[in-house]
């Protein structure tokens, strides 16, 4: 049921009490606690499993509030936010002093965004405050999309969950470093670096074969329960009929639509890219929940959401330097 009155006035007392709230997102599930409170802070480490290194991201309610939570924020920045803001974008600049440094990981930066979700700019409203919030997830396992992954996944760890229905992008926010020279995108997600280059006027050099050396991005994330292994479109059929010993799934890309293979479960994948980036992290879910050992996967086109798209699958198929995602 989407938040009403009642539901925001109790998730701003549980945030004021240093309690945790999941929050919807246009993106994923937010897991916020108060971003000014160390000690509700520390409490989003715990519960996702997350080393205290890793930095958090800052959501506020309007970019109008911006200085109050970072210093010297370039004109890049400003022209930044005012393109994309409420939406998909993170920006990382100099940390303002009401943000601790328990909420940076130790960092002299810190990661803003202004969320696009009505349920999400009600309670910032609200609380009137910023929220630390990570993706409500265990650390590197899958995003949740919905009140209901969330629920599955922390269950009693997180004292109240705002449900806002299911997020409309899917992937993360794309995370933009504006403190050096020229802007650097730290992680591709929901704003596409064409639109990032057209607003900008330039090109921007962006990640998705390499793991991005930075703070909280380790090569597996986004990680299943089953492994997943990515393939050529043409060896799919042959490498789902090697593994018959095993519970397969498989994401199947369009242009294979109909085509017959020897699998446990086949989730086949919509035409267009956005629709795809608002399934994705629900398909691997169900391939989970339907017992796979394993996912097959393509890589969509590097172009649009394809980027962020194919940057987590790639990440879902890294190695793992952790214990797997916990079971559901
Ligand atoms: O869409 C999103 O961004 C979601 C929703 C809930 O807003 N949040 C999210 O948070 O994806 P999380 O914690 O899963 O990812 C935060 C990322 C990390 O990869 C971290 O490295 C990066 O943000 N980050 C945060 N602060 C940073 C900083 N000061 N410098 C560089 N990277 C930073
Ligand atoms: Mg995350």
């Amino acid at each position: 049921m989407p938040a009403g009155t009642q539901e925001i006035e109790k998730a701003v007392e549980v945030l004021r009490a240093g309690g945790l709230v999941a929050i919807p997102t246009e993106t994923v599930y937010g897991l916020a606690a108060d971003a000014e409170d160390p000690e509700a802070v520390g409490r989003i480490f715990k519960t996702k499993g997350r080393p205290p290194s890793h930095p958090l991201i800052v959501h506020i309610g309007s970019a109008e509030q911006l200085d109050d939570w970072a210093h010297d924020v370039p004109d890049t920045a400003r022209l930044l936010a005012e393109r994309f803001w409420p939406g998909p974008l993170t920006l990382v600049l100099r940390r303002g002093r009401r943000v601790p440094l328990e909420t940076t990981g130790g960092l002299e930066t810190v990661a803003i965004r202004v969320p696009d979700h009505p349920v999400a700019l009600e309670l910032l409203t609200a609380f009137g405050g910023a929220v630390a919030a990570p993706s409500a997830n265990r650390f590197g396992s899958v995003s949740p999309t919905t009140a209901e992954h969330v629920r599955a996944e922390l269950g009693d760890d997180v004292d109240f969950i705002l449900d806002g229905g299911p997020c409309g992008v899917g992937v993360e926010s794309t995370i933009v470093d504006v403190t050096g020279a020229t802007p650097t995108v730290l992680r591709p997600g929901g704003v596409t670096r064409e639109d990032l280059e057209a607003a900008l006027g330039h090109p921007l050099a962006v990640p998705s074969t390499s793991p991005v050396r930075v703070p909280g991005q380790h090569p597996s994330h986004y990680a299943p329960r089953a492994r997943v292994v990515l393939v050529e479109p043409e060896d799919l059929v042959a490498e789902a009929a090697r593994h018959t010993g095993e519970k397969v799934g498989v994401l199947l890309p369009p242009p294979l639509a109909g085509t017959p293979i020897e699998a446990h479960a086949v989730v086949p994948l919509p035409d267009s890219l956005a629709d795809y980036a608002r399934g994705l992290f629900s398909y691997l879910r169900t391939l989970d929940q339907q017992g796979c050992d394993l996912i097959l996967a393509t890589l969509p086109p590097e172009q649009g959401l394809g980027l962020a798209i194919s940057n987590r699958l790639r990440r879902a198929a890294g190695p793992r330097s952790f214990p797997s995602a916990p079971t559901q």
